[in-house]
């Protein structure tokens, strides 16, 4: 999620970073989870700084080229983000012209950010404190959206096909899709070891929710038989993160044929 600027015009403290100086990271060369200062500009030297501002705006310019494709495509739609963090997604979509856009997610603090860029931007984002839950295989958002999208969240949940069939009950016209996927036509599921981050001590299978990734042949094919058979790839553009480091991932706009 790109931080957003509170007060320069350059990259500044997050919402969450104004909240709170340290956070939690996982540095395996230095033991584990380690707390460390982040997004602080007074608390990191400048040639760190510059690299997380430079990759701010990179996260920042592919997220708009993402929300500006399903908005040329859908205009006046509405949009879901089924984790929307601090809102980016649907304030930018609104932004761009779609109309009656959401954010859900399973932290309820993310309200606060997304009333703050609605104060700012004029945007009218409405937000659904639920999360996706693998017991139930759904979450209650109360109606069915014109496009959907799942950003880099499948990787945290141990249910994906579950989670693909939520996303398509609730898309009257879309699914936007990003995160990484195991390069192959074969029909594969990969999974990291449980509970690596140690962030829970979730009970099997619950615990195989680290990179949770679905294979190129069937994360389409699910997709085709959920309707969804117009599958659109956003080519990568060297403005975006690194070709390096997005090489496994993939940005694919789902519509119904
Ligand atoms: C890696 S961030 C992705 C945020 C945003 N979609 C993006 O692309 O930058 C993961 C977000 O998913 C939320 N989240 C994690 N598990 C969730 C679940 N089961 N249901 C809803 N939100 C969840 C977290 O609270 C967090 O805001």
């Amino acid at each position: 999620m790109p931080r957003i600027t509170l007060d320069k015009p350059t990259p500044g403290p997050s919402w969450e970073a104004a909240q709170r100086s340290e956070r939690k990271l996982y540095l395996p060369q230095q033991g584990g989870l380690v707390s460390v200062p982040v997004f602080r500009r007074d608390r990191l030297p400048a040639d760190i700084w510059e690299k997380a501002a430079d990759a701010n705006g990179r996260l920042r310019a592919m997220y708009d080229d993402f929300v500006a494709e399903i908005a040329r495509r859908y205009p006046g739609g509405a949009l879901l983000d089924v984790a929307c963090n601090n809102g980016y997604f649907p304030v930018r979509a609104e932004q761009l012209g779609m109309r009656g856009c959401a954010g859900m997610d399973r932290r309820s603090h993310h309200w606060a950010a997304i009333k703050v860029l609605n104060n700012i931007t004029g945007t009218s984002v409405r937000f659904v404190n639920q999360g996706y839950s693998p017991v139930t295989r759904g979450a209650k958002v109360g109606r069915r959206y014109d496009v959907v999208v799942a950003s880099a969240i499948m990787c945290h949940l141990p249910d994906p096909l579950h989670f693909l069939a939520f996303l398509g009950s609730i898309a009257k016209e879309a699914v936007f899709f990003w995160g990484q996927m195991v390069d192959s036509d074969d029909y594969l599921i990969a999974y990291n070891e449980p509970n690596r981050f140690a962030f829970t001590n979730k009970q099997f299978p619950y615990g195989f929710d680290d990179n949770t990734r679905l294979s190129r042949g069937l994360f389409r094919r699910s997709a085709e038989l959920m309707g969804f058979g117009n599958i659109v790839e956003l080519p990568y553009r060297d403005t975006w993160l690194p070709a390096q480091w997005y090489a496994p991932h993939k940005a694919w706009l789902c519509m119904r044929a």
